[in-house]
């Protein structure tokens, strides 16, 4: 068993903020089931969102946020998060993180979908996440150590039911135990659960089986985030082409070359992705193929080379100014519950990133507001964990570890399978017939939720861990009885305020049963 003071699950923009701010104080240990560098944020293309140009307010910025989410969240709390991310944003520039400049020297603000103005702080172009990324990790220290290649399969806890440590496999199937007083989840959303994804393939949605798994609560797990425009290759999809792309002129047209958004929405290109989603789905289930016009753009392969690069790797010549798309998932809005720390509903166990569903977003994640969050609650927890450093007396390491348990039956299926009846029963138009149709196909399997998984291999685990988040998506969406944001039912069209206005749903492990819940006063306790 491997001691260390915090442990922090994936090595994404919210970890690496949080590593940063904890080492003075700290010992980190950062695992990732891959290398470093492969996380959904080192993909970002579009940006930071920041009100911090002259007109802008966080005012503003929030009403943009709550707009986009459907106005599930707390004014208060999106307001809060705006608030300190303009702050860590003034902080970053200062210290000379690498955001775009125009050629008088000010910062290049960029314009995305359901912005009501230009408040995009991006690097190298769209190849933002990489330029931050890097950025975070040249100013970590000795005091973070890195494992790298080994999958966290189970969130260890003590008898008193706090969380404790994790238990990795490696790719030879080997087993390590980590302990440490507090464990934190940042592995990212669950975008490549479905087959049309712009997420890294490794993510999953482990964080949010692990939690669940362990015993914590999860919320809005239906409001998935589909994005317009990933590169179209038939039936698959080969990545993001980055909003920032129709914020620079691109239009979206038919084969006629018809703008298809006129008559849909006053801000056409730029509405709000889950309409312009919709929309692109539609006219490709009519058999119409859609491609962004970027003849209006001037000098893309100068302002988007990580789009050029794509396109020439999946042999797209961009001479005849069209670029082919389609939509797929992209973000996760729900996830673990957390309060304003990143607290989960267990003790010694936090979240932050993706993976959490902290209220921010609500039904529907305004653009580039994710690596925002991410930064913000990397430094909240971070402020949390060493006031409570100060407060205890140090981790001695001497916990009552309690033992995995339960069989959790055979893995037989394939998980291609799951993601594309994912993309196809509870993808960007669900209902319930579609959605009763996946459950059933999940129930078949005949798995139950339980933790010991020891027995299986690394693989298999995945794939068990996919099949657990598949259902908390399809049973989430199948009691929410309305649309609203990343949730669509042909069903049920339109927001019905006056049951589902600010309601939540819930997702907690009872006793190895799933227990779906509507919540109506957010009444869970995060631990304190
Ligand atoms: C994009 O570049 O279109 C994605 C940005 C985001 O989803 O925040």
């Amino acid at each position: 068993m491997t001691n260390t003071d915090v442990i922090i699950v994936g090595s994404g923009i919210a970890a690496l903020q949080l590593a940063r701010q904890l080492q003075e104080h700290l010992n980190v240990i950062i695992i990732t089931k891959n290398k470093v560098k492969d996380s959904n944020s080192y993909l970002a293309q579009g940006g930071v969102a920041a009100p911090i140009g002259k007109f802008d307010k966080v005012e503003l910025h929030a009403k943009d946020t709550m707009t986009a989410g459907c106005n599930h969240q707390s004014e208060e709390a999106v307001k809060n998060v705006i608030r300190d991310g303009k702050r860590i944003i003034e902080y970053l520039i200062n210290d000379g993180a690498p955001f775009d400049r125009k050629s008088n020297g000010d910062l290049a603000l960029g314009m995305e979908g359901a912005h009501s103005m230009a408040r995009i702080l991006h690097s190298g172009g769209d190849q933002t996440g990489k330029y931050i990324i890097e950025y975070l990790l040249d100013a970590l220290t000795e005091k973070v150590r890195f494992v790298e290649k080994e999958l966290v399969y189970e969130l260890i806890k003590n008898e008193r039911g706090h969380c404790c440590g994790v238990k990795t496999m490696k790719g030879d199937g080997s087993i390590h135990r980590y302990s440490a007083p507090h464990v934190v989840l940042s592995t990212g959303g669950a975008g490549s659960i479905y087959s049309l994804s712009s997420n890294a393939p490794t993510v999953t949605g482990d964080g949010m089986a692990l939690a669940f798994l362990a015993g914590a609560a999860l919320s809005d797990m239906e409001f998935i985030q589909f994005h317009p425009t990933l590169l179209s290759l038939g039936s698959t999809s080969g990545g993001l082409v980055s909003e920032a792309v129709r914020g620079e002129g691109a239009l979206l047209i038919n084969g006629s070359g018809e703008r298809i958004m006129e008559g849909v929405h006053p801000l056409l290109e730029l509405a709000p992705r889950h309409i312009v989603a919709e929309k692109i789905n539609r006219e490709r289930i009519e058999g119409k193929a859609v491609y962004l016009d970027i003849t209006p753009v001037k000098d893309f392969e100068t302002k988007f080379p990580s789009i050029t690069k794509l396109c020439e790797n999946h042999h797209i010549s961009l001479s005849q100014g069209k670029i082919p798309v389609t939509p797929g998932c992209h973000f996760t809005m729900g996830g673990v519950l957390t309060d304003e720390e990143g607290k989960t509903t267990i003790h010694g166990l936090y979240a932050i990133g993706e993976v959490a569903c902290t209220g921010m977003h609500g039904a529907n994640r305004l653009a580039s507001n994710s690596l925002l969050e991410g930064l913000v609650f990397g430094e909240r927890l971070a402020n949390h964990l060493v006031t409570f450093k100060r407060k205890t007396s140090p981790f001695t390491g001497a916990y009552n570890v309690q033992e995995s348990k339960g069989n959790i039956g055979e893995i037989t299926f394939d998980p291609t399978e799951l993601k594309e009846r994912m993309m196809r029963d509870v993808g960007i138009i669900r209902n319930e017939q579609s959605l009763t149709r996946h459950l059933n196909w999940l129930n078949a399997q005949s798995l139950s939720f339980h933790t010991g998984l020891d027995r299986l291999s690394e693989n298999e685990i995945q794939t068990y861990l996919m099949w657990v988040v598949s259902m908390l998506i399809t049973q989430s969406a199948l009691l929410r009885t309305e649309s609203r944001g990343g949730h669509i039912r042909s069903d049920y069209p339109g927001e019905n305020n006056s049951e589902w206005f600010k309601k939540s749903i819930l997702l907690i492990n009872d006793n190895h049963q799933l227990r779906v819940v509507r919540d109506e006063q957010h009444q869970i306790e995060i631990y304190a």
